[in-house]
């Protein structure tokens, strides 16, 4: 689990009206299967479920972030909608041609590019859609991958400039103040830290994270 999962949650619900963006560039889809390849605590998850009429399989490495999905599932009665599992990606056993939708964020950067590609590529049906919520600098480096791993970009959207230290490091600096002022929960204190750097760091480079949703079609 990420240091900064205690402190982030709240904030990243800012960055779901540009997943919804994303969304809606795909074409309309009657029931898709979705698999949701790295939700961790599953804020995607949960807005996937509420922007299709689709079943989701949603899958993580980490237990602790999928019992956090867990709970949400339960709460909104979406059980029998989204199924989650327990799973590294790249030893999954899904069947070939499978799912009408992937969604990622912010986890093929992780795994590898080119072995997350191919294994995409794989489970999803002939046509079927490869969301990528990823840094656009971290996709420019990986743009021939794509084609050589069988997909089309037939659509990009690009988060809006500055929306990283609008929608969430000036909230986090703002909550990290009332943490070292004992505003807030002083368990908080173990990785304020880390965090004070990074936030530090992404002021000296405000546009080295400025991410997009690249929309893909398997070829
Ligand atoms: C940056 S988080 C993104 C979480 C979620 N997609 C979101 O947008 O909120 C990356 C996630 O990838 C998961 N992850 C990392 N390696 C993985 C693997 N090999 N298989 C499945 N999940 C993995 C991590 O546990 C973490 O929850």
């Amino acid at each position: 689990m990420s240091y900064k999962e205690p402190y982030t949650e709240e904030l990243r619900v800012n960055f779901l009206k540009y997943m919804s963006k994303a969304f809606q560039l795909l074409p309309k889809m009657e029931k898709p299967r979705i698999f949701d390849l790295g939700c961790g605590s599953g804020l995607p998850t949960i807005e996937l479920a509420n922007l299709t009429n689709g079943d989701i399989i949603a899958i993580d490495i980490d237990q602790v972030l999928l019992d956090k999905l867990n709970e949400k599932i339960k709460i909104r009665n979406l059980s029998n909608r989204i199924k989650t599992k327990r799973m590294d990606f790249l030893k999954n056993d899904f069947p070939d041609n499978y799912f009408d939708l992937v969604w990622e964020a912010g986890v093929v950067q992780i795994i590898g590019f080119k072995e997350s590609f191919n294994a995409c590529r794989r489970i999803l049906k002939a046509r079927g859609y490869f969301v990528l919520g990823q840094a656009i600098k971290a996709m420019e480096k990986n743009h021939k991958l794509l084609a050589k791993c069988g997909f089309d970009l037939i659509k990009q959207f690009n988060w809006p400039e500055g929306c990283w230290w609008t929608d969430y490091y000036e909230p986090l600096e703002r909550k990290i103040k009332d943490i070292r002022e004992g505003k807030e929960d002083p368990n908080l204190l173990e990785n304020i830290k880390a965090i004070e750097a990074e936030i530090s760091w992404i002021k000296a480079n405000p546009n080295e994270i400025d991410c997009a949703y690249y929309i893909l079609q398997k070829k």
